[in-house]
């Protein structure tokens, strides 16, 4: 296959992420981890699976961090680092993995220059500002995944709640992937339907909350590591975009340059991604009490962006 994708970090995240990209044929997949066997072995499995889903597929594995397997990459992903774990927030991992994300960051880069890097570690908006200056690439060119995750939650709920195929339900979730997230409820709706038209507004800010805790309350559940089977989804639907100039339009952390009043952070915002990663950032219309909100994740974003110290 001409399009070749690396995954940095064969846990969870990275081989599901594998996993979905694999059932879709878009692209060679690699998957590389700082553990020796696991990703070669994870590889091996998934590649022994493409005779039974009928893919045809390359998909290797390069242990004890083995770069040199993802020279010329179309796409990075990066998924290495830490999970939390139950009671930590996602801030909590800024020290640990801007360490493993710098070095990836700068690693890759030499191999596969005109990569596009898509960005999952968390405190995702930090360690997505992270590998856009550890990169030096164009801001267009690094893109971090949460709102597609956050948005699908809402929509999962929603859908739960009324009874109605997610197909038909339209939810939008920006700002910051963390507690103070911003779901766009005014935005949102179900085949057309404003979302407050379809339940009480009792039912509707328990579905938001929910959404704004969404990860933890797997975190909770599984008591070891986070969730993964949203996440890698998310991960595949930007590859898909991009690898195939799609011009989707989709929530993702993306480099703020004056749009909804923010710059210099990586902040959720609608994108439109393609060929060259991010085509486009869509500015929605937005009320005072829905800028105040992103106002307020935002500060949230920059002082942890500071602490990179970058
Ligand atoms: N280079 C390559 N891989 C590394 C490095 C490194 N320097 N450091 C750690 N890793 C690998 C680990 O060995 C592990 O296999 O990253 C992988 C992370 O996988 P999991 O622990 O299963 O975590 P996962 O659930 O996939 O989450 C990864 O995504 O959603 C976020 O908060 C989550 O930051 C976390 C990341």
């Amino acid at each position: 296959m001409s399009k070749k994708v690396s995954i940095i970090g064969a846990g969870m995240t990275g081989s599901t992420t594998a996993h979905w990209l694999a059932q879709r044929e878009i692209a060679d997949l690699v998957l590389v981890d700082v553990v020796e066997g696991m990703p070669e072995g994870k590889a091996l499995d998934l590649l022994e699976a493409m005779p039974v889903i009928g893919k045809d597929v390359s998909i290797t594995g390069a242990g004890g961090a083995g770069f040199e397997a993802t020279a010329g990459s179309d796409i990075i992903v990066i998924t290495a680092g830490l999970p939390r774990k139950p009671g930590m927030s996602r801030d909590d991992l800024l020290a640990a993995n801007s360490e493993i994300v710098g070095k990836v960051a700068e690693e890759t880069i030499k191999l596969s220059p005109d990569a596009i890097y898509i960005v999952l570690t968390n405190p995702l908006d930090v360690m997505t500002y992270l590998t856009w200056k550890k990169t030096g690439l164009p801001p267009n060119r690094v893109i971090g995944q949460a709102g597609i995750l956050d948005s699908a939650r809402m929509r999962a709920f929603v859908a739960l709640a009324l009874n109605v195929s997610v197909e038909n339900i339209n939810c939008y979730v920006l700002g910051g992937h963390g507690d103070s997230m911003v779901p766009l409820t005014r935005h949102s709706n179900v085949a057309g339907v404003p979302l407050h038209k379809t339940m009480s507004a009792e039912l509707l800010d328990g579905i938001v909350e929910r959404t704004r805790s969404g990860g933890g309350e797997i975190v909770k559940l599984l008591k070891q590591g986070s969730a993964y089977y949203a996440p890698s989804a998310a991960i595949a639907q930007m590859v898909e975009a991009i690898l195939k100039d799609k011009q989707l339009i989709v929530p993702a952390a993306v480099y703020m340059q004056g749009e909804y009043g923010l710059k210099d952070i990586y902040f959720g915002a609608p994108a439109q991604l393609g060929a060259n990663g991010v085509e486009k950032i869509i500015e929605y219309d937005l009320n005072d009490e829905e800028m105040a909100a992103l106002k307020q994740s935002a500060e949230g974003v920059a002082a942890n962006t500071a602490k990179l110290g970058l």
